[in-house]
């Protein structure tokens, strides 16, 4: 659903009426070069809060009032490269029937920030906890689910595909699906190629474990083609309708619900747990504990959690 004028709608009040970060009172005699470096696009008080109130609809994600500049600064370049003085010819744009300028923008607001192995005791987890519990539970149908969503640029969903061929379950003929998905389909794309400067697998992974997985490229180390065939990419908004996935056996979703209200966090862990097997897993952030997880799942310490009921 789109975000139109009439269900939000930049209100400017005179008395209220701010340039840039500074209301005009404050700051009342910015040269116009000084100016274009502290505010090279108009945006006021009443502009963020308009930015709020879109992105929390579009995404889930809740720009608290300290970000201010920060949202700002990582829309920019789309202003700048769509030559638009004032943020509030951006919405407009944004708003202008079959407009995708909302992906980008979204794009641009959502925060990447993730690594190989990040949060290891998870890995760990899967490797000694999970995949032998799967094995053992598997009698004909030998197959492994596992969903990474809010993958950013794919260093979790390539350090799952690791753990899973480094543990014995990959020489025993087994189905194995990694799906993987992310807002920003910057992300995805970066994630879909593979390719990292070398120093970010460097610390986290010992050599043999990169010669087994990667090839070099100069600076940068290219995921294999057995790795890559195991995940599948894709852009998906969580708060969106999914497709019909089969039950997953574990989904990661770390950070992400950090960045979303009580309701929305509570509504994807409801569908979290609808969407996962028997005996499913979930892993969140480090951050992310869940309130009362008591009914739908147990806690085993650390932000894992084992489907309950
Ligand atoms: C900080 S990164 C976490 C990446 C990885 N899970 C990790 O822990 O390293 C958060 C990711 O969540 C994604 N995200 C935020 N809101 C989302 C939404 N509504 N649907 C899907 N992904 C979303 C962002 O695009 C971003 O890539």
């Amino acid at each position: 659903m789109r975000a139109t004028r009439s269900s939000i709608s930049p209100t400017t009040s005179p008395t209220t009426k701010r340039s840039g970060f500074f209301s005009t009172r404050e700051k009342p005699a910015i040269k116009s070069a000084e100016r274009r470096k502290t505010q090279e696009f108009a945006f006021d008080a009443s502009d963020f809060a308009y930015l709020q109130k879109l992105v929390k609809e579009k995404s889930g994600i809740v720009l608290t009032d300290d970000k201010q500049v920060m949202a700002y600064s990582r829309l920019t370049s789309r202003l700048r490269s769509l030559k638009l003085d004032r943020f509030r010819d951006y919405f407009e744009l944004i708003n202008r029937p079959g407009s995708d300028e909302i992906d980008h923008c979204l794009n641009a607001i959502s925060t990447n920030l993730t690594s190989f192995f990040r949060e290891k005791h998870h890995f760990d987890f899967l490797a000694k906890t999970i995949l032998p519990a799967v094995q053992k539970r598997a009698t004909r149908q030998k197959n492994l689910r596992i969903w990474s969503a809010g993958c950013s640029s794919g260093e979790e969903a390539y350090s799952v595909a690791i753990t899973i061929c480094e543990s014995l379950l990959s020489s025993a003929g087994w189905d194995i699906e990694i799906i993987a998905t992310d807002l920003d389909s910057n992300m995805i794309k970066t994630a879909k190629a593979g390719r990292y400067r070398k120093q970010q697998l460097t610390s986290s992974m010992d050599d043999g474990v990169i010669q087994r997985y990667f090839d070099e490229d100069g600076s940068y180390l290219q995921a294999k083609t057995r790795l890559k065939s195991m995940i599948s990419f894709s852009r998906l908004n969580l708060l969106g309708s999914w497709p019909p996935f089969s039950k997953f056996d574990l989904i990661i979703c770390r950070n992400v619900i950090i960045y979303f209200d009580k309701p929305t966090k509570r509504t994807l862990i409801d569908r979290y747990h609808q969407a996962l097997s028997t005996e499913g897993h979930l892993f969140l952030g480090h951050s992310e504990k869940m309130d009362d997880p008591k009914k739908q799942f147990t806690s085993l310490g650390k932000t894992s959690y084992l489907k309950a009921g």
